[in-house]
């Protein structure tokens, strides 16, 4: 018989499976259950997106692309950041396509990573620290830990809405064990919906300067900002150069099935991750490439639309929380609401395992995020208003017993 603890990695066996897993297996068994639980839009990919694809198929896109991806799409998305942002990247050198952004955060922290830990590095010698916020979306610190980093977390508190200071982050950096040379950024951020103002910003700018840190920003959510337009880490003074611009389509475009992500950043970071990634995916898929120069080309109003009904979401559940007196603050971004669940004596665990039971509603309990979110429960808005008003009526009858 093999003994596979003896064989597996000891860094893949270290790592927890996802606490939330086993609790969505058993939402998935459930009928008529109101789910506020997935990270995904409820919008299906925009119709033009679906027809150019199809015909693309037809037209015989079935082969593998260059590495880097699709260069009329690098050109695309170079383009789509100098208009929305008056952000500027060569495509030839500067942008990488990836299988999602999950794909480019692989990439780079295994690219970073392995730059800051030099082959033959003496034993004893410190690995790569990588600074993170908590609470966080559940795949950074395993992916941390698979490319070899050593994660090391701040936390952004719920006194400030969530939105992290480089207070939050400088306090960590001179903290005994410090030992980070990266910056993880996630704005609007997975599981809190909170963005980071633009004089926090500046000032993280600053302390990345002054520390020296590559900074990956991770800005999936970027498009899905509310009430003040989306500041790309990269456009900060100084920030440019030392910045991973990460983007994507699965949620501002609906096209999570599609697979498409992308990095923008220095020429040679973008080639170290492109030597990763030509030996272990070859590139991006095809048809989603496409489909993602579509979305780009023709789809920004669609974009819009589902942003603004995000938005009307996003007003209908935070009232409906603090209607029912459950605290919860405004997020600025994303689809997910963090409501403070803590007068109610139960744990996000508990709370979420007595609302499925009584009233057959899944919310996520916020310490899946990290221990920082014990406490919070997260709810996505990525569902018809309909459904949200049901969920809130019987989130609203659970908690009247409960404070
Ligand atoms: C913060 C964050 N980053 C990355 C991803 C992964 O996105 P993609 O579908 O582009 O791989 C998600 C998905 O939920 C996310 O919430």
């Amino acid at each position: 018989m093999i003994d596979w603890s003896q064989k597996l990695s000891p860094i893949v066996q270290s790592l927890k499976p996802s606490g939330i897993r086993e609790f969505f297996d058993i939402v998935a068994t459930r009928k008529d259950c109101i789910s506020l639980g997935v990270g995904e839009p409820d919008f299906v990919t925009p119709q033009i997106v679906i027809d150019h694809s199809i015909q693309a198929l037809r037209d015989g896109y079935t082969h593998y692309t260059g590495n880097s991806g699709l260069l009329s799409l690098r050109k695309e998305i170079a383009n789509y950041l100098a208009r929305e942002y008056d952000l500027h990247y060569n495509p030839e050198k500067e942008i990488i396509i990836t299988v999602g952004v999950s794909q480019a955060v692989d990439l780079a922290l295994r690219a970073l990573v392995s730059a800051a830990d030099p082959v033959g590095r003496r034993p004893d010698a410190p690995a790569a620290g990588v600074l993170y916020s908590e609470p966080c979306y559940v795949s950074y610190v395993p992916m941390i830990r698979l490319a070899g980093g050593v994660p090391q977390k701040t936390v952004a508190t719920p006194e400030n809405d969530f939105s992290l200071t480089a207070a939050d982050i400088r306090s960590e950096l001179d903290s005994e064990n410090a030992q980070s040379k990266i910056l993880f950024l996630n704005y609007p951020s997975n599981p809190t919906g909170a963005s980071i103002g633009k004089a926090a910003l500046t000032e993280i700018a600053a302390l990345a300067h002054e520390r020296n840190l590559i900074v990956i920003s991770d800005e999936i959510y970027g498009e899905l900002s509310y009430e003040e337009k989306h500041i790309p880490f990269a456009t900060l003074p100084g920030m440019r150069e030392r910045t991973l611009h990460l983007g994507g389509f699965s949620k501002a475009f609906a096209m999570t099935g599609w697979r498409i992500g992308y990095a923008c950043g220095n020429e040679n970071l973008i080639r170290a991750m492109t030597k990763i990634h030509q030996y272990s995916m070859l590139c991006a898929p095809t048809l989603g490439q496409i489909a993602a120069e579509t979305a780009l080309k023709y789809a920004i109003g669609e974009r819009d639309k589902m942003r603004d009904e995000y938005r009307l979401r996003r007003d209908l559940i935070v009232r409906g929380f603090n209607a029912m007196g459950l605290p919860c603050f405004n997020p600025q971004g994303a689809f997910y609401v963090f409501p403070d669940i803590r007068k109610t004596g139960m744990n996000s665990m508990q709370f979420a395992q007595e609302l499925l039971a009584a009233q057959n509603v899944a919310v996520v309990p916020g310490d899946a995020f990290g221990d920082s979110g014990e406490g919070f429960i997260r709810c996505s808005y990525a569902t018809a208003r309909k459904e949200i008003e049901h969920a809130l009526a019987k989130i609203a009858k659970f908690v009247a017993g409960k404070i």
